[in-house]
């Protein structure tokens, strides 16, 4: 059979089941598809290619002959089996924050790092979502008018969180009461919470500082100075972000405009007078990122700021991790493959 044997571990999640969708619509070529999730799902069914595939329960022999494994089912499965996954599968690409910040792993947004990628074989990071659709827009700005800081406040949704993300806010919603096993520290319908992760003893949440590290990785600017809040807000898909860029050179809107619509990945959605501007919803089954609300800085003409919108379960998940699979896949030649499995 044409194509690869792949495997989703976390299949039946949010992002396993958009990696699922995402893989059918660019007619990714799977030859078989191994969808894996925990003992809870076990025998459950899952659609792909108008066949209804069994889930397995993930274990250590769960990737014999794959050529590729998709990871999302949160860092500590990934720590457990990403390094068994990476010794019988050509590549791992893995979701979680398990191996981003680690020297040897690639940390990958296609638009920014895919060089990153030419020759390498073994585990793969895919971004945080805050990250991966911050960083398409920052590039390139950075490459036209050189990056120097960025201020960021994220409005995330509740997807971010996985199901039960999403269960929190419907419970809400449908009941005016708290669910019990709600993820969050406070109700999250018709709230806005300044917490995204666990804090650190100085106050910074685990998501601020994912943003700050992945984006320096990504863009291999070690110095960047990166000042994000991130906040959780009651949308169920759909990331925004209100970014403040300070830049070595000049720079003014309708250039910044200009760049933005050039740049692989990016929608620039903004005129202002017919308040047309990204939001959430328009933005939610779409792969690119959108920005608006671009304005200079009337204070500092070395400054901007704009307005980031994004679909969390595909650029910030799902499609990032199927691009850097074909990414990938096109650079290995049937030989190399079966020198592989020798
Ligand atoms: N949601 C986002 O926007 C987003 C963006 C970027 C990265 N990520 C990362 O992607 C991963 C998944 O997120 P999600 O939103 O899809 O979460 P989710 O909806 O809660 O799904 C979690 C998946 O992991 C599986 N799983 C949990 N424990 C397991 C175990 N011990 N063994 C095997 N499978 C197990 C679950 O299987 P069962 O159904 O059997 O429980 C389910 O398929 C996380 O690492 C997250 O940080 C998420």
């Amino acid at each position: 059979m044409a194509g690869f044997r792949v495997a989703v571990a976390g299949a039946t999640g949010l992002v396993g089941r958009t990696i699922l969708q995402i893989l059918e619509e660019r007619a990714f070529p799977v030859a078989e598809l191994v969808p894996l999730a925990s003992p809870r799902s076990a025998g459950k069914k899952l659609s792909f290619g108008g066949e209804a595939l069994q889930v397995s329960t993930l274990s250590g022999d769960s990737f014999d002959r794959c050529d590729l494994a998709f990871f999302s089912a949160g860092a500590s499965v990934s720590r457990e089996y990403s390094p068994i996954a990476a010794r019988h599968c050509v590549y791992v690409i893995d979701n979680s924050s398990a191996f981003r910040m680690d020297p040897d792993v690639p940390l990958v947004v296609p638009e920014v790092n895919a060089h990153e990628l030419n020759g390498y074989r073994g585990i793969v990071a895919n971004p945080n979502c805050s990250t991966a659709q911050m960083v398409v827009a920052l590039q390139p700005l950075h490459e036209a008018f050189g990056l120097q800081s960025v201020v960021v406040s994220t409005y995330q949704s509740v997807s971010g969180t996985g199901e039960k993300g999403i269960r929190a806010l419907d419970h809400e919603v449908d009941t005016g009461s708290r669910s019990t096993e709600s993820p969050y520290q406070h109700p999250i319908a018709f709230n806005a919470l300044p917490q995204v992760g666990d804090f650190d003893t100085d106050g910074w949440a685990e998501e601020e500082k994912k943003m700050i590290d992945e984006t320096r990785k990504i863009m291999n600017l070690p110095d960047l100075h990166v000042v994000p809040t991130t906040v959780r807000v009651p949308v169920r898909v759909g990331h925004s972000e209100s970014v403040y860029l300070r830049f070595h050179r000049e720079v003014d809107a309708a250039q910044a405009r200009r760049t933005l619509s050039g740049a692989p990945g990016i929608v620039v959605f903004d005129e202002p007078a017919t308040a047309k501007y990204p939001t959430a919803l328009q933005c939610d089954g779409r792969d690119e990122v959108f920005v608006g609300r671009v304005r200079a800085d009337p204070a500092d003409n070395h400054a901007l700021a704009l307005w980031i919108v994004a679909d969390n379960l595909r650029k910030g998940a799902a499609t990032n991790a199927v691009q850097i699979a074909e990414a990938v896949t096109g650079t290995l030649a049937r030989r190399e493959r079966q020198e592989h499995y020798a």
